[in-house]
């Protein structure tokens, strides 16, 4: 352990993804994790936890959690003892932590460095596979391999997919309205976002052989201060709320970030989806093929 001039231990925080990039410039969730905000999906743990109730995780699954990244929903999965446990993640130091998180001794758990689009695991390998707030961020194309990937892990019959991310509202908003909204959250944090309508969402899961079988939508309130005690606990909030006030450039970005967030209030939501594979699909990844 590294120690001071007389021999004091000093506390090392673990390392967080996007360490020593210019705060100005850094992807806002790369730049929220380092200010101390784990809970980094648009609606918040309350969808969270919808969505793995739905899912009904249970000790017999085989859970493949894509875009884990600091391992927030990690945790809370890994409470439900499942078989196993798989981490993917392209973020080099989120999947070194991803693999130390604690769990039952029953549960094999592994973290992967991978594209989610690409995760080389097994095919028909994984009963339960889910990932929040990485789908938004992709291009179109991107998008459907992730999902056709996700199908690909899953075993016909039983298998569970779910989604959590951001949404445009209403269904039918204005294209040239939602290219706006697009580009002033990508603008403002620094990192590509894409969000579809809720039918664009059920639409793109359709169209990689899934049938959607659950859905709920909440609020995006991800930088507001209920939320924000909500998902990080009072303590938490507060120290991420102190970190803002000292770091001035992390300051500006948080509040340039938040401001976005409520200037498009009205047609921004968090939605998560629960599909199953479609029996009848016919596409490259039906039953059949
Ligand atoms: C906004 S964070 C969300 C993290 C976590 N799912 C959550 O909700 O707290 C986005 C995460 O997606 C990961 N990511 C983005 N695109 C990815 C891809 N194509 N393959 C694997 N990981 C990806 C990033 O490294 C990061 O950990």
């Amino acid at each position: 352990m590294a120690t001071t001039e007389n021999n004091q231990p000093v506390r090392q925080e673990p390392p967080v993804p996007g360490e020593g990039l210019d705060p100005s410039r850094m992807p806002g969730h790369w730049l929220l994790a380092r200010l101390g905000k784990r809970v980094l999906r648009p609606g918040g743990v309350e969808l969270t936890r919808w969505m793995l109730d739905a899912l009904g995780v249970g000790p017999q699954d085989r859970v493949v959690e894509l875009a884990a990244g600091l391992g927030a929903t990690a945790r809370l999965t890994l409470a439900y003892s499942p078989a196993a446990y798989t981490a993917v993640d392209r973020d080099a130091i989120a999947v070194a932590a991803l693999g130390t998180l604690p769990h039952a001794e029953a549960t094999v758990v592994r973290a992967v460095r991978a594209d989610a689009a690409d995760t080389g695991l097994p095919g028909g390998s994984a009963g339960v596979v889910y990932g929040e707030a990485m789908l938004t961020m992709q291009p179109e194309p991107a998008k459907h391999r992730i999902v056709r990937e996700a199908r690909r892990l899953l075993s016909d019959g039983f298998g569970r997919y779910a989604i959590h991310e951001l949404c445009l509202l209403p269904d039918g908003l204005d294209p040239a309205h939602a290219e706006r909204i697009a580009a002033d959250l990508s603008g403002a944090i620094h990192v590509g976002a894409r969000p579809l309508s809720p039918t664009g969402w059920s639409d793109l899961l359709a169209a990689e052989g899934f049938t959607v079988v659950g859905r709920k939508t909440a609020p995006m309130a991800l930088l507001e201060p209920r939320r924000l005690i909500a998902d990080e606990g009072l303590a938490g909030a507060l120290g991420i709320v102190g970190r803002v006030v000292r770091d001035r450039e992390a300051r500006q970005r948080v509040l340039a970030m938040r401001r976005v967030f409520r200037r498009h209030h009205a047609h921004l939501g968090a939605i998560s989806l629960l599909a199953i594979p479609t029996r009848a699909h016919t596409g490259p990844h039906s039953a059949e093929s």
